[in-house]
């Protein structure tokens, strides 16, 4: 191999920049702290304040929170008036830090950092041994799915993509959501469409047992949840089938692909949301989340499926890979539309 000169520029500016990431990566779990605690969420309320009066407001404990102010401003997050012993988080901050920013609330992603960071281990076992880490290790990501969720997909605006779709709903069709998780889509359609019958679908017992115990909490009722695999669809059972953030964690997306296609009544409609990255990964460079996006799929979605010696086809499978897919499941006609405010979705609509 020929000898070449190290370009000195080059090299430092990479270590300055890896730097930064590994000082993010720290500095989020701060951020979430900050998340989970509500500390954000009082420091916007709050005119500046020493750390004795933040933990007066918030009930936390002063000690703690004095270390977390003090990382927080090396961290550019917060302000503080060394003479008044005074700390503030900067309206413009808080637009990205509160619950009260709704989807714009990025402590909800650094939240997930740390659950994403419970199972490396696992996953460099898979990297050296094969498999995945199961559905069950995965357990804390899931309960945090909810949150995101929430923030992310908003199911009005995604039934909107559908012109006329509203009105069916409107009038009663049976809607079946595939991999449901704790049922944010089906909850939100059931509680807003009372004349549709909701199913949804999950694997997993415990998030059916969750999504069945809030709505009942939410007095809803023409919605159930059944635990069942996404593969294995009663035919001709729905009108509406929704797939969200849910195809590409499967072992058998392929079948699922197929059995969705059966499960609708002739001319029903699919809507599916993948994520819109592509499937070349040359494609998705400069792309503001695609590298934590593929962090995701090796902590969750890519190993979940290979943990049942499934498909693994992780999550950037991207429009190449999809629009064939469903065209093999049969579905003759695909349109695929993205939603303002909403960079991490694409929506597939099938017929
Ligand atoms: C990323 S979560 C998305 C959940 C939900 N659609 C949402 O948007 O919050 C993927 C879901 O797929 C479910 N899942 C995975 N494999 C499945 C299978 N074979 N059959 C049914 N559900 C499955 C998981 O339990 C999980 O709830």
């Amino acid at each position: 191999m020929a000898v070449q000169e190290i370009d000195q520029a080059r090299a430092e500016e990479f270590g300055g920049r890896l730097l930064g990431t590994v000082s993010g990566a720290m500095l989020a779990l701060a951020v979430s702290v900050g998340h989970r605690t509500g500390l954000y969420d009082a420091l916007a309320e709050l005119d500046p304040a020493t750390s004795d009066e933040i933990a007066e407001r918030t009930g936390l404990q002063e000690r703690y929170i004095r270390e977390w102010l003090a990382g927080q401003l090396a961290g550019g997050i917060v302000e503080y008036d060394a003479e008044a012993g005074t700390w503030w988080l900067p309206r413009e901050n808080a637009l990205s830090l509160t619950r009260a920013a709704g989807a714009h609330n990025l402590g909800i992603l650094a939240s997930a950092v740390s659950r994403f960071g419970e199972v490396e281990d696992d996953v460099v076992r898979a990297f050296r041994e094969g498999g995945g880490v199961s559905w069950q290790r995965l357990e804390r990501i899931q309960e945090w799915q909810p949150e995101l969720t929430s923030a992310v997909f908003d199911v009005e605006a995604v039934l909107g993509l559908v012109p006329g779709l509203v009105e069916l709903l409107r009038e009663g069709i049976d809607v079946l959501d595939v991999g449901c998780g704790l049922g944010h889509a089906s909850l939100r359609i059931a509680d807003a469409y009372p004349a549709s019958r909701v199913l949804g679908v999950d694997q997993a017992a415990k998030s059916i047992a969750a999504a069945g115990a809030e709505a009942e909490r939410l007095g809803l009722g023409d919605v159930r949840f059944e635990q069942r695999d996404a593969a294995e669809l009663e035919p001709g059972s729905a009108d509406l089938v929704l797939a969200f953030d849910v195809v590409h964690d499967l072992a058998r997306p392929y079948e699922t692909l197929a059995a969705i296609r059966t499960a609708l009544r002739p001319g029903g409609l699919f809507v599916m949301a993948e994520h819109a990255l592509s499937s070349r990964p040359e494609q998705n460079v400069g792309h503001p989340l695609a590298a934590a996006l593929y962090t995701v799929s090796l902590f969750h979605c890519m190993t979940a499926s290979l943990s049942e010696h499934g498909e693994g086809i992780g999550l950037a499978w991207g429009e190449e890979r999809i629009r064939p897919a469903l065209a093999e499941a049969g579905f003759a006609e695909v349109e695929v539309q993205g939603l303002e405010g909403d960079p991490l979705n694409s929506y597939y609509i099938g017929r």
